[in-house]
This record gives C-alpha cells, structure tokens and sequence, in this order.
C-alpha cells in the first residue's frame, strides 16, 4: 500500500509477537485462500508490550503457544522441555519475555539466513501443510490457526513415525505438550480437504511436495514426497 510506505508492526496477540509479526512476510486473504496475495517486506521497527497478552481470551493466548511450541520442535530442544513443564498461562507469563525474546531470536536466525523462504524458513512451516488443511476444513471459523497448527504438529509427528524419520516417542511427548496447553492433538479431515491444502500448499512443486518432519526434538528436515504418497498416508 502506498508503495513503499515505511511501517511498524505492534503486535498485541502471542501469536503475531512470536511469529507473524517478524520476519517480514506480508499479505491479504484472497476468496481463494488465506494469504495468497503476499510479500516479503520488512518493518522499520517491531514493537511489543507482553502486558497487552493479559487481556487476551485464553483460547487466543493457547493459539499464539502452538507457534512458540513449534520452535522448541524444529530448533531448540531445551526450549522445548522448557515449555513442557510450564502447562499454564500463569507459569508461562511468569517467563514471558524470555518466552518471546527465545522465538523472535530463534526466527531471526532463521530469516537472515534465508529471507524469501527458499531454504531454511521453510522449517518455519512445521505443522502448516496439515493445519492449513484442518483450517479449510472448519471453513476458517471452527479452529483458530494456532489450534490447526496444534493438530497438524501432532499429524506430522505421526506421519515422521510411518516414514522412519522422527522417533516414536516424540510424538508422545509433543501431543502431552500441546493437550496440556489445551490444544487440539487430531481434527478429523476429509480426504478432499487434505488434497485441497496439499494441492495449493506454497512448499508444492509439480507433483511433489516438501514436509517438515522432526528427526529429533529440537531440528526439523524437509522431507520431499510424492502428493500421492502423502495423501495416501494421510
Ligand atoms: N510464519 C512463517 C514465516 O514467517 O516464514
């Protein structure tokens, strides 16, 4: 807008603090799905007050705690065991800017070194494929995107497992994480909504695509895959 205008963001919910707020990505919902028409153009200047969270219904406050969770899984393991053992809002307020300072540091890393999401960024979409799918199932009213990331988390741990790539037990422990934040482990999906999400996902090239999976808790790898495989296994 205004081609070029200089801009701030103020994030006010967890969720744009620890993700969308950063990193530069912008964009408008079109009919045909969410956030189709984007950019990557950086703010001057992300300012953010933790005290703006207190007034944040639970349910939105546990949505912004999926993206925080997810960086525990793809970068840092002890974060991860960190939030594990902090299952309440009040315990994790209590940390709050060490919660935030973490995921902002750990996706300006990830940013600088790849901006337009070519390579690494991509880690970033752990859990996104499947929650886009749960997301377009509910028809964008009956989950929020932190609970359809919560479940799509849940579902790529599993689908790691039947690939041999992430340990079985991980997939415990991240599903008693997220339960324990009260979120969301499964959504029942038609087949239609998977081949929906799957066929319009961004990380999409011809008739394969790039998941994210967990080898271990605490780094992710892009895994490449048949559409067909994947739908298949779904
Ligand atoms: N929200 C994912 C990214 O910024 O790449």
């Amino acid at each position: 807008i205004l081609r070029g205008v200089a801009f701030v963001q103020i994030p006010t919910t967890l969720l744009a603090q620890v993700d969308s707020s950063v990193g530069g990505k912008v964009a408008v919902d079109l009919d045909h799905g969410k956030n189709l028409a984007g950019a990557f153009y950086q703010p001057r200047l992300v300012l953010m007050d933790p005290d703006t969270l207190d007034s944040l219904p639970l349910p939105v406050f546990m949505a912004g705690m999926a993206e925080v969770v997810k960086y525990g899984c793809i970068w840092d393991k002890d974060f991860f065991n960190f939030l594990a053992v902090r299952p309440s809002r009040q315990a994790l307020m209590a940390d709050i800017e060490h919660i935030l300072y973490t995921c902002c540091d750990i996706k300006r890393q990830v940013v600088i070194d790849d901006e337009l999401d070519t390579g690494l960024r991509m880690i970033l979409n752990f859990g996104h494929t499947l929650g886009h799918a749960y997301e377009l199932a509910g028809h964008y009213t009956e989950w929020n995107h932190g609970e359809a990331v919560a479940a799509g988390m849940c579902a790529a741990a599993k689908l790691g497992v039947s690939l041999g790539v992430t340990p079985a037990e991980l997939s415990g422990q991240l599903e008693s994480t997220l339960a324990g934040l009260g979120l969301p482990t499964f959504i029942p999906c038609s087949a239609e909504d998977y081949a929906a999400a799957v066929g319009r996902d961004k990380k999409g090239a011809g008739a394969d695509i790039t998941v994210i999976l967990l080898d271990r808790m605490g780094h992710a790898v892009p895994h490449k895959i048949s559409k067909n495989a994947l739908l298949k296994l779904l």
